[in-house]
């Protein structure tokens, strides 16, 4: 029988492809969205269940583990710029619910808990080859909330029998499912964005910050492989395994640009810092390990993004 999924974020960026591929797989999904239900049928029919809730509602929490679910996936906090808000409201959002998910779903049966976590709880200093134990170095309130979810996770392999499986993604892109999802701030999309609507990119640096990007698409395949393949209370890097420079992506935005419009448009970069960052790699072999691939190569992925402003003739 096909494994019952209760996937909490369910309208957020990542959640709602998620829900969407994992529902298409045959999965029973359920989900939880805040601050509601998004108004499309097509997407509402996929799920089981819809819930709406404040994820610091624990009331409301415990009511929705009365449905025995096999898998959770935990996609709720707020982003950078939000989680630099007071620690108190900070934490109830970014912290205390993961504590909350785990001490109620794990008393009612859970077999597996993922939780979403970000290749920033490394710091921005790092170099060379990064593999999941690599020491880490939280240099912002977003990091430092994911890093502790992490611990308290951590402790929930040892003291419970649920799997409790970590997920450190890198940059993931890609156009969203919802027009309302919090993804054109990020660093693929703001670019293609630019391109489309501005006809040229303008750089917020000198184009030399390393990153490395994964394509939504790939983000939902690899959770389908963590679900099936993934080894008990492990961490796994969700990350192509290669790096860019933000003036790389930019030329390949540029590029895809010129091939899909026929017209050449400018990058302009910021006064160079000579604050040359040093090379790494997300290493992904753990992922590679149980079965993944990439599928979908930044080329595509931005000709992609270009494909869905046309459709929303933005
Ligand atoms: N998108 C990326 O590239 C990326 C990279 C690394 C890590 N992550 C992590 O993955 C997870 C999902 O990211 P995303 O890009 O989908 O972000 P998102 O902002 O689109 O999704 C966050 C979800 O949290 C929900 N939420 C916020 N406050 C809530 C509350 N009080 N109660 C209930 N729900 C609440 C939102 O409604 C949304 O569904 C996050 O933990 C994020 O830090 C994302």
């Amino acid at each position: 029988m096909k494994k019952k999924i209760l996937i909490i974020g369910a309208n957020g960026y990542l959640g709602a492809q998620i829900s969407i591929h994992l529902a298409n797989q045959g999965y029973k999904v359920s989900g939880l969205c805040f601050p509601e239900i998004p108004n499309d049928t097509n997407w509402i029919n996929l799920f089981e269940n819809l819930f709406v809730s404040d994820i610091r509602d624990t009331k409301k929490l415990a009511e929705i583990a009365e449905n025995q679910y096999d898998i959770l996936i935990h996609l709720v906090s707020l982003d950078h710029h939000q989680s630099n808000a007071s620690p108190d409201f900070v934490a109830s959002v970014n912290i205390t619910p993961t504590w909350n998910l785990l001490d109620i779903f794990t008393k009612k049966g859970l077999k597996k808990f993922i939780f979403f976590s970000t290749i920033h709880i490394y710091g921005k200093d790092i170099a060379g080859d990064i593999a999941e134990n690599y020491p880490t170095n939280s240099q912002n309130p977003y990091a430092l909330t994911h890093c502790i979810s992490e611990t308290i996770c951590k402790y929930y392999a040892v003291n419970s029998e649920t799997d409790c499986t970590i997920v450190r993604l890198s940059n993931s892109y890609g156009s969203p499912v919802f027009s309302e999802n919090n993804c054109w701030w990020l660093v693929v999309n703001d670019l293609c964005r630019q391109a489309f609507s501005d006809k040229k990119i303008v750089l917020q640096s000198d184009g030399s910050p390393l990153r490395d990007f994964i394509n939504g698409i790939d983000v939902c395949r690899a959770v389908e492989n963590i679900i099936e393949n993934g080894e008990k209370n492990e961490t796994y890097h969700i990350s192509s395994g290669k790096t860019y420079s933000i003036l790389e992506l930019a030329q390949i935005v540029q590029k895809i640009y010129k091939s899909v419009y026929n017209k050449q448009i400018d990058i302009l970069t910021a006064k160079s810092t000579q604050n040359y960052p040093k090379k790494y790699i997300i290493n992904n072999n753990k992922l590679t390990q149980i079965g993944f691939s990439t599928s979908v190569s930044l080329d595509e992925g931005v000709k992609k993004i270009f494909e869905y402003f046309e459709k929303k003739q933005l």
